[in-house]
């Protein structure tokens, strides 16, 4: 059997995961040969030869076969990536705002060059979601792909709503045990989340969503009254990302969401992950586990190394015909919107208003408002430190008939 060197670019939290999880399986078939790291000072649970500080060491070294990349900088992640590529060498990556943030280049450098990059770690953890998506599922259309993306995230408000700790402890919490990072606005302000969806809308749309058109809204501006509400109702609430394909195109967002006992999402507690796919075929499938960890994260690099060796890549199937985008102005989203000025509310110009208490200390109102307004007045609601919560429901207006329609099964909340 061929033995495939790896080097290994981090040895953090994912890093240092390989590393044991490969010393524990006793993996014939695949060996650390170079650790590159970026501290010379710190100290280190493996031995010294292993280590360097020089990127060289790997992309310039012809003994290595294969790269993993599980570095904390998405910068220097993708001067790693596309270097290692051109040079030939498969990679594998966790890194997933690097993935998402540079998308076309890397399905183009990956088609340039014959060299495969597998990035499943990157979305979900232990989740084999990528995979699944670019494989399993090529077979038929996807209607809709949601979940819980975010560990942190999902961590924090089961603290909230299962142990009725405030906000800041949760995150607290959190942090002491090294699920959050010590500025978590990635994780909480819903960029963390929106960037696994925008790599699940290229295999599942074949599309290419840039970031800053995408609406990520976190949950750091949740209170107590918004706490209460929910409670009240007997719902709970969770960070969604939420790609749905329409007659008209795709459209998608991470918004938090209210969640009812009768939801899958209900019972995804702590750092556990989710993603429901409906598909036209096979209906509704639910996939569930660790989002994050040492562990469960390195199994994932692990998988893509295995896929790898065995010659494996992304098909990439539906790149060759991608769905179209909707106009964000027809997608109309139910909305639950906690705010101070009420020149909020006019401004983000809602459609119907169901419900609400618009003056006293605790304003908020419920109705629909285009995703194209929430997008637009986002500096506007940060200001205000509004809480934006999606119902579940939403509609799309037909640009050709002016007509409206139900996008997703309806959520009678
Ligand atoms: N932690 C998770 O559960 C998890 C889950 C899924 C995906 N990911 C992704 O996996 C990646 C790594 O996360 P992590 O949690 O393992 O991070 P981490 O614990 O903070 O470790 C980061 C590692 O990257 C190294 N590093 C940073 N810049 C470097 C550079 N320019 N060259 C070489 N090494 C460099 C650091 O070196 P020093 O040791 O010298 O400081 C450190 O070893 C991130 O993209 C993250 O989003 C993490």
């Amino acid at each position: 059997m061929k033995t495939n060197r790896i080097g290994l670019f981090g040895l953090g939290c994912v890093g240092l995961g390989l590393y044991q999880l490969l010393q524990a399986t006793g993996s014939a078939d695949l060996s650390i040969y170079k650790v590159v790291v970026k501290d010379p000072d710190k100290p280190r649970l493996i031995p010294p030869e292993l280590l360097s500080l020089n990127a060289n060491d790997i992309l310039e070294n012809d003994s290595i076969d294969l790269v993993v990349e599980a570095i904390d900088d998405a910068d220097a992640a993708w001067e790693i990536v596309s270097a290692a590529l051109r040079k030939g060498k498969p990679v594998v990556t966790a890194n997933k705002k690097m993935v998402a943030t540079h998308l076309q280049q890397l399905t183009a450098l990956q088609q340039e060059t014959g060299t495969p990059l597998l990035y499943e770690a990157a979305v979900c953890g232990a989740i084999p979601i990528v995979r699944s998506i670019d494989n399993y599922f090529s077979n038929e259309p996807i209607r809709s792909l949601s979940g819980i993306f975010n560990g942190t995230s999902n961590y924090i408000l089961s603290k909230i709503f299962n142990e009725r700790l405030d906000y800041s402890l949760a995150l607290k919490q959190a942090q002491d045990l090294g699920f959050a990072e010590t500025d978590p606005t990635a994780d909480v302000g819903g960029f963390d989340a929106k960037y696994k969806l925008i790599i699940l809308a290229l295999h599942a749309f074949g599309i290419v969503l840039q970031p800053s058109r995408i609406l990520n809204i976190g949950i750091d501006r949740l209170s107590g009254d918004d706490i209460q509400y929910a409670r009240k109702n007997g719902w709970k609430i969770r960070l969604v990302p939420a790609l749905t394909s329409t007659a008209d195109g795709v459209t998608g967002y991470v918004i938090p969401r209210f969640v009812k006992t009768t939801e899958r999402l209900f019972g995804i507690e702590n750092e556990h992950n989710a993603v429901e796919v409906e598909s036209v075929f096979s209906g509704t499938q639910f996939f569930t586990g660790k989002g994050a960890g040492a562990f469960p994260t390195a199994a994932a690099v692990l998988a893509d190394l295995r896929d790898i060796a065995r010659g494996r890549r992304y098909d990439y199937t539906r790149l060759s015909s991608p769905a179209s985008v909707l106009d964000s102005s027809q997608v109309q989203l139910e909305i639950y919107l906690r705010y101070s000025d009420p020149a909020l509310v006019k401004a983000l110009n809602f459609s119907t208003i169901s419900e609400g208490t618009l003056d006293g200390r605790y304003k908020h109102v419920t109705g629909y408002v285009s995703l194209d307004s929430l997008l637009k007045c986002n500096a506007l609601i940060v200001r205000d430190t509004a809480t934006v919560i999606h119902t579940g429901q939403s509609k799309v207006i037909k640009k050709s008939i002016l007509k409206e329609e139900l996008v997703a099964e309806s959520q009678d909340l």
